[in-house]
């Protein structure tokens, strides 16, 4: 069955870049959180970024309006009754996945495909929690989602060929470039990217050199768009910390031991830019 109707659920910086390409792309979509207030700001910031857009020349007017136009919000999950698909692009947690997939199982029409945009949990196991494993994928999304043009398109254990053709389509229809990945611990973009992020955390714990400085190296030295550091602050560090966990756990190898400086500013609530501290200070 064609997709045309998708949930994503979680609008915050992934969910709400997510629904945007969707809807760009001529999906019918619906954007849902459990929190009113990050529904809002989530369908703003899909607002101002097609607005930038237009004035920038990239678009026109008359996309941003279409785009708009086929782009609804929820807080009622119950709402996925029409949908051919749901995005799940919510916090980096097991427990609260499990619990969404359960109700999108209960809710979401029998044909329905179910994906996530984890980082780092195991796609067989949230395909467990549901009735419909064979209908259960990975799509990882690289942030920020309408710039970045790669997609993990990762295969749980029980992930069918008919679910997995589904997918690689939508996202050529989204205009991404989609990789194959088998179901491991990280994947393969964050088993590779996050522990040279948590090495350059260890590198600033132990006063090799600065914040900025370590930054400079990789972007002068290696020629990365970005420092580690703030690479880190943008993803957000409590993901990171939960993805380095999931790696540890997965793995049970010391190699993937998340920095303590990484777990302290977590548990200060220096998540980064969303919380507008981290390596470095946001207005
Ligand atoms: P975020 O913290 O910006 O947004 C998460 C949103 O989910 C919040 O608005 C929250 O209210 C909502 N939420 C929480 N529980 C919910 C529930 N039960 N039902 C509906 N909404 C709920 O997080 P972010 O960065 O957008 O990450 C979301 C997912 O995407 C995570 O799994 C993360 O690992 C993954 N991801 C993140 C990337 C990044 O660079 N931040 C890159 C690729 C994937």
């Amino acid at each position: 069955m064609p997709i045309k109707k998708v949930m994503v659920i979680g609008a915050g910086q992934m969910g709400s870049g997510i629904a945007q390409v969707c809807a760009q792309s001529g999906y019918e979509v619906l954007l849902n959180d459990v929190n009113e207030d990050a529904l809002k700001k989530g369908m703003q910031h899909i607002e101002n970024r097609l607005t930038r857009s237009v004035d920038k020349e990239r678009i026109r007017e008359q996309e941003k309006n279409g785009a708009l136009a086929r782009l609804k919000s929820t807080t009622d999950m119950q709402n996925v009754k029409g949908c051919d698909m749901t995005i799940e692009a919510i916090v980096e947690n097991m427990d609260v996945k499990a619990n969404v997939f359960r109700q999108l199982d209960k809710y979401a029409p029998e044909h329905a495909i179910l994906a996530t945009n984890t980082s780092s949990l195991p796609i067989t196991e949230i395909a467990a929690m549901t009735n419909r494993a064979e209908q259960v994928i990975g799509m990882h999304f690289m942030n920020p989602v309408p710039v970045m043009k790669l997609v993990e398109v990762i295969r749980g254990l029980q992930t069918s060929d008919a679910t997995h053709e589904a997918v690689a389509d939508m996202a050529k229809n989204l205009s991404k470039t989609a990789v194959e990945v088998n179901d491991y611990p990280g994947f393969a973009a964050n088993r590779i990217l996050m522990p040279m992020i948590n090495e350059a955390i260890f590198a600033l714990h132990e006063g090799v050199a600065s914040v900025e400085d370590i930054d400079t190296v990789m972007k002068l030295g290696m020629n990365h768009p970005m420092g580690p550091l703030t690479l880190a602050d943008f993803i957000g560090l409590d993901t990171c910390l939960y993805i380095m966990e999931v790696l540890h756990d997965g793995f049970g190898d010391s190699k993937y031991r998340p920095c303590p400086l990484l777990r302290k500013y977590v548990n200060a609530g220096w998540y980064g830019k969303k919380s507008g501290r981290g390596f470095y200070q946001y207005n």
